[in-house]
């Protein structure tokens, strides 16, 4: 390898995430060697509106993106004369989220002269499992996160082949809905996840297969069914525990998410199953994908819960594919709230 190819593949990006309500920046080399990951958490300012609330997460980002970035680069013990190049979420996510992130990498980028990566913010979930272990192709990812729920296979890098989506709710979004409805604070997947473990799946609830041959999903029909089955309760003045609600409700989302992505498994016989986004860290889900895989040759692969909700990290294991296909954004680079993965 010489000096150049050298650099290709171990290239030092500062990468920043904002599309959503956490602040991060993170400072990877080669795109799996993690020097820093610094997250600055926005849930306690949106706890008291049961969601995020799109003006303030903006501010909070303005607030937080320079000493974020400032904290990255320290526990790295990089300088900006070290960084080759830095990256930044482009899309999907909250608009005026995304500008806070975009406009900072740009100013880096700018003032230190160095190429800007534009980063698809699921390709970064994907790829966090790059900061585990190297990947083998043909691979499946399954991304369940507060806001999406896609099937993505990937024929060689960087190549996204989305085969399935959610045509409803998110499955994470699924968990905070049901969550406020038994009054748990957000965001409601960790309490609902707890209290599965204490509960009996003995509640019947649907289980949306939608067509035969289709890897896409549902659930705003489960979501209405936990919903309905409480305010029947209610009425009826009966209690049900919700414990075992909670334990149905998985059972619904983890039985579809695991068949579904088995059935894709096969039918494209992957060599590698990554799971990835905030759903991820569900413990039913990771021990249905676990007992699902275990006796079959594919490799499973579950990043740690710091790298399966957002994280910079992630966007600067993703950048590392788009530093390597020479794919740079200019100064006019903006944030996108509907991008699509490709
Ligand atoms: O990936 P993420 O941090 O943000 C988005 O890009 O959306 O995912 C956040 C989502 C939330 O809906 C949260 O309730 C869910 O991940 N989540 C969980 C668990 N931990 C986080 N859902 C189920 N079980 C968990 N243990
Ligand atoms: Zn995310």
């Amino acid at each position: 390898m010489n000096i150049n190819n050298q650099k290709k593949e171990n290239e030092i990006i500062l990468a920043v995430e904002t599309s959503c309500d956490e602040t991060a920046a993170a400072v990877v080399q080669g795109g799996a060697h993690i020097l820093s990951n610094v997250v600055a958490s926005q849930i306690e300012s949106h706890k008291r509106f049961g969601g995020v609330v799109p003006e303030l997460a903006s501010r909070h980002h303005t607030e937080n993106i320079t000493w974020t970035i400032e904290e990255a680069m320290e526990k790295a013990e990089v300088t900006f004369d070290d960084l080759d190049a830095v990256a930044v979420t482009e899309g999907p996510g909250l608009v005026g989220a995304l500008l806070v992130g975009v406009n900072a990498a740009k100013a880096v980028a700018y003032a230190r002269r160095l190429p800007l990566l534009p980063v698809h913010h699921i390709s970064g979930h994907i790829q966090a499992a790059r900061l585990e272990r190297p990947w083998r192709y043909p691979a499946l990812a399954l991304v369940v996160s507060g806001g999406h729920t896609e099937l993505v296979l990937l024929r060689d890098e960087g190549e996204y082949e989305v085969i399935g989506q959610t045509r409803d709710d998110a499955a994470g979004e699924a968990y905070d809905k049901v969550a406020r409805t038994l009054e748990l604070p957000y965001p409601g997947g960790p309490h609902i996840d707890k209290l599965a473990a204490e509960g009996t799946p003995n509640i019947e609830l649907p289980i949306a297969w939608l067509e035969p041959d289709s890897y896409d999903f549902s659930f705003s029909g489960l979501k209405s069914a936990v919903i309905n089955t409480l305010h029947n309760a209610k009425q009826r003045g009966e209690t049900i525990r919700s414990e075992d609600l909670a334990a149905s409700f998985q059972q619904s989302v983890i039985t579809v998410l695991t068949e579904k992505t088995k059935r894709a498994a096969d039918h494209y016989k992957v060599e590698q199953i990554v799971l990835a986004g905030g759903v991820a860290a569900n413990k039913g889900l990771r021990t249905a994908m676990s007992n699902t895989f275990a006796s079959s040759s594919v490799e499973l692969t579950i990043p740690p819960f710091s790298l399966c909700t957002d994280n910079a990290a992630m966007i600067g294991a993703a950048a590392h594919v788009q530093w390597k296909k020479n794919i740079t954004a200019g100064w006019d680079l903006n944030g996108v709230p509907g991008l699509a993965l490709i």
